[in-house]
């Protein structure tokens, strides 16, 4: 790394999908930067990160509805694009909290947009949509473009952010954007130092399967056993977060050379049904992981994956990983650390790679500035 590294601001960066994306974005030599208040993340997973990455892990605590706060961090890192993951994820809590999830959200990325408008070299954003902006498809595999027919106040915050962005690129072309809507990620580093590290009752299937397997939760809830699919079971397309964390990468790469902006899926295109992940983890793991059949729930569909062949021709990007390497590494995190990063890192540090000595980056200590 050097003086003339480009630096790109993480919004949201040291959670779940921000984390495995500063891994990629740091091996393929750009300088990211964390920005996140920590809301639904741990600090431990700076350490982690620096650990992986063998170099400073520099990072802001502060919300990004801090406009100012914001504006001051691109200008002082030189940030020459922004990667936003800063939000609220919860499908359910979202009709709950409807104003939280509209005030967090869009009202985030309108802070964080505006900042940006306040710097002359950082015109280029990613921002983090979800699949669900589709609603109830009309069939599979979905292209994007399908209809928009967000079901929640959580997506309907996703399409709403989606439009701001193409209202300003309307009104003023130099704004480059790319928007990726996520399927499902799962998975974690295969070195199983950084992962998903839910709060409460997880709300996707795969960490409640790796809850289930080291008996944290008694027995699995399939919601659904009489869909039309091969086994009755809901269909969904599991991503795994590296392949995910590399298309960040390829995202911020186009925008940066090309300067066209897109709005891609990003999945494998690939369908697995919830008891083709049991029985996939079963494997992985070599537990038996103990289900039980209830009602569907309401707003379920029975499948849902993508048609991925746009993020291939406009990115060069598909995913590599299938489901067998997403329950290896789901299962590797979860057994090092079954309390998420509150873990004691005793055992995790066993397994932790070989510092790097008299790296030329520097010492590998997190920098958090509060
Ligand atoms: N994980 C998924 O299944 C999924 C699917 C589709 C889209 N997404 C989107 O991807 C993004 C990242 O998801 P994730 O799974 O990594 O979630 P996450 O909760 O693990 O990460 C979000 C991070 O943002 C931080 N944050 C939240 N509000 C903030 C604020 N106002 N200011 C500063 N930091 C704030 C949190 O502390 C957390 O570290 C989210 O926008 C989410 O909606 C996630």
């Amino acid at each position: 790394m050097t003086e003339n590294t480009p630096s790109v601001l993480l919004t949201g960066g040291a959670g779940y999908i921000g984390s495995h994306t500063f891994v990629a974005l740091a091996e393929a030599g750009y300088q990211p930067v964390i920005l996140d208040d920590f809301s639904n993340s741990h600090p431990a997973v700076l350490e982690r990160l620096a650990q992986l990455t063998g170099r400073r892990v520099p990072c802001e605590k502060g919300n990004v509805l801090d406009t100012a706060f914001v504006a001051e961090v691109l200008q002082r890192h030189r940030c020459v694009a922004a990667v936003h993951f800063a939000g609220v994820k919860a499908v359910g809590e979202s009709v709950q909290q409807p104003l939280m999830y509209y005030r967090n959200n869009v009202s985030g990325l309108l802070s964080l947009l505006e900042a940006m408008a306040g710097t002359t070299a950082c015109r280029s954003v990613v921002f983090s949509s979800s699949a669900t902006v589709y609603g109830n498809p009309a069939s599979v595999p979905i292209d994007e473009g399908f209809p928009c027919a967000p079901e929640s106040p959580y997506a309907q915050s996703k399409l709403m952010c989606e439009n701001i962005l193409a209202s300003l690129r309307a009104s003023d072309p130099s704004w480059r954007t790319g928007v990726l809507r996520y399927f499902n990620p799962v998975g974690a580093h295969p070195t199983g130092l950084i992962g998903e590290d839910p709060s409460g009752i997880p709300n996707n299937l795969m960490p409640f399967v790796t809850q289930v397997a080291v008996g944290k939760r008694a027995r699995l809830q399939v919601f659904g056993s009489d869909y039309p699919t091969p086994d009755g079971t809901g269909v969904r397309d599991y991503l795994h977060v590296s392949d995910l964390a590399d298309g960040h990468v390829a995202a911020v790469q186009a925008l940066l050379a090309k300067g066209e902006s897109f709005t891609v899926n990003l999945g494998t295109g690939q369908g697995t049904s919830v008891l083709g992940v049991v029985r996939a983890f079963e494997r992985a793991s070599g537990r038996p992981i103990p289900f039980e059949f209830a009602p569907r729930r309401a707003g379920d569909v029975a499948q849902y994956f993508a048609d991925v062949s746009l993020a291939r021709g406009v990115l060069g990007w598909r995913a590599t990983r299938g489901i067998e390497e997403m329950c290896r590494d789901s299962w590797h995190w979860q057994q090092r650390n079954p309390d998420g990063y509150r873990t004691q890192t005793s055992d995790t540090a066993m397994h932790m790679p070989a510092p790097v000595r008299n790296s030329p980056n520097g010492p590998m200590r997190p920098v958090v500035s509060a």
